[in-house]
């Protein structure tokens, strides 16, 4: 009898443990997979509307789901040129996806691929840096704003940087998609409008390091 409890709890936990790879409900495509794409593969030369390399523009969901097979990975281009320890892609001198970057666009695969947004419900009430501000600016902005890709002359790799760009009152107009401003994320539409809304709190509350 004891044998068999041990047994059957230990189907459970390898069935939740597959369960959790197939089905995520925080991967939203627009906040979730789009961001990998637009800040690792969209730089200049690569896969944006103007250069589409291979045919592939990825900052968008009709030209992400070009390399993607619904709920078949290995058959997905985006998602077998980034997996493994060599990845083909993004190509040198852009880095390699995370683990959890790659784990992330297997599982909304495996989901069927769905051109969600607005998973979680909009709170604004947390707009710290760390917490809020700077997880959404790493997420979708990187790519091109770093020491040796700093588009625009910005690197927003750090909160001096990111700064910099508050002070020269270039980045609320540039994420508002305002004219007179370079729209950003380039080449995509702005990012969730909660997530700008606690960007815009955090600079008028003085932009604090906390
Ligand atoms: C795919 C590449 C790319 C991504 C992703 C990207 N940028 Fe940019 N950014 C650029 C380039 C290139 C410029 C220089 C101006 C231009 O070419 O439009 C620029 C310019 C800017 C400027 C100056 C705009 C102005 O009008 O003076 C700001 C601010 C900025 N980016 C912020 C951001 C933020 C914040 C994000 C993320 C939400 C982001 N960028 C994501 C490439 C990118």
């Amino acid at each position: 009898m004891k044998k068999q409890f041990i047994v059957l709890i230990a189907a459970s936990v390898l069935l939740a443990a597959c369960a959790k790879d197939v089905y995520n409900p925080d991967i939203c495509f627009q906040e979730t997979i789009l961001p990998i794409f637009v800040n690792n593969c969209a730089q200049s030369d690569c896969h944006n509307p103007a250069d589409h390399k291979a045919g592939y523009d990825l900052t968008t969901y009709e030209g992400i789901m070009k390399g993607i097979r619904s709920k078949h990975p290995m058959l997905s281009d985006c998602y077998t040129t980034v997996r493994g320890n060599n990845p083909s892609m993004p190509r040198r001198p852009y880095s390699k996806l995370s683990a959890l970057q790659v784990t992330d666009i297997k599982v909304w695969i495996d989901m069927g691929a769905p051109n969600t947004s607005n998973c979680k419900s909009c709170d604004t009430s947390n707009f710290t840096f760390s917490g809020r501000v700077n997880p959404i600016i790493q997420a979708w902005c990187i790519g091109c704003h770093s020491p040796t890709n700093a588009g625009g002359g910005y690197d927003l790799t750090t909160y001096a940087g990111i700064v910099t760009t508050i002070t020269r009152q270039r980045l609320m107009g540039s994420l508002e998609h305002l004219s007179g401003f370079s729209a950003m994320p380039k080449n995509t539409d702005a990012i969730n409008s909660c997530d700008v809304a606690a960007i815009r709190k955090w600079v008028e509350s003085g932009y604090p390091e906390n």
